[in-house]
């Protein structure tokens, strides 16, 4: 199995999937940037070895739909100085090959957000479950997901999933393109290693009565 620490990314571009699904408040300002500083590690492993990186993430539930207030856009600025690059923006994720070739080693692209595609996530829209057709309107998505999938893999030589907090979801940037990507081309990021060898570690050496107790930060949704 391939691991990050391993690869040498030098001359190659890595397409990484990230959890930038930070919370913002009502200016669209970062109200806590774990998330990015979580990245970094893995981030900045790949440019110090003189790779090029394609950033991509969803934000938020927009459904499938563009949505400014759900906008990659507005954290750039925050990736840039945390990277201490000037981060590049690729408005429509699934139209930035030319952005994605143009890229030089120690360059970033950040695409829009991934969710702004229901490819994404998979799930055909505007259609009940009960409904008869539904089936059919399932199959068609899970096609045109791969489609989907196969474009954003087009933009890179090799992919690192390192998007811990969305590690649970099946969707295409965190399951499906690594289909697109030989054993030797596709990875972890340092934060899904350390996050595995955590439970590994707890898991392996478990006395019982045994209770884990699990949170993020919008316990809403919790
Ligand atoms: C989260 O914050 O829960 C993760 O980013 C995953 O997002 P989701 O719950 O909308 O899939
Ligand atoms: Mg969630």
């Amino acid at each position: 199995m391939m691991t990050i620490d391993k690869f040498n990314f030098a001359g190659k571009k890595a397409i990484v999937r990230v959890d930038f699904n930070v919370p913002l408040n009502e200016e669209g300002k970062i109200t806590d940037d774990t998330r990015i500083r979580g990245a970094l590690p893995t981030l900045k492993k790949i440019l110090a070895d003189g790779g090029a990186l394609i950033i991509m993430s969803h934000m938020g539930k927009p459904k499938g739909k563009v949505n400014a207030k759900y906008s990659l856009s507005q954290i750039v600025d925050a990736v840039s100085a945390a990277l201490g690059v000037e981060v590049k923006f690729a408005p429509d994720c699934a139209k930035a090959s030319e952005a994605a070739a143009a890229l030089k080693p120690g360059e970033v692209l950040l695409l829009e957000n991934l969710r702004f595609y229901p490819e994404e996530e998979g799930k055909p829209v505007g259609i009940e479950k009960e409904d008869p057709a539904y089936e059919d309107a399932k199959k068609a998505m899970k096609a045109s997901q791969k489609e989907f999938a196969k474009t954003l893999a087009s933009y890179a030589d090799c992919y690192v999933m390192d998007a811990f907090g969305t590690a649970h979801r099946k969707h295409a940037s965190t399951a499906v393109i690594a289909d697109y990507f030989d054993a030797d081309h596709k990875m972890l990021g340092y934060l899904m290693e350390k996050e595995v060898k955590a439970v590994d570690n707890v898991l392996k050496d478990i006395k019982r009565p045994f209770t884990a107790i699990m949170g993020g930060s919008k316990v809403s949704t919790k």
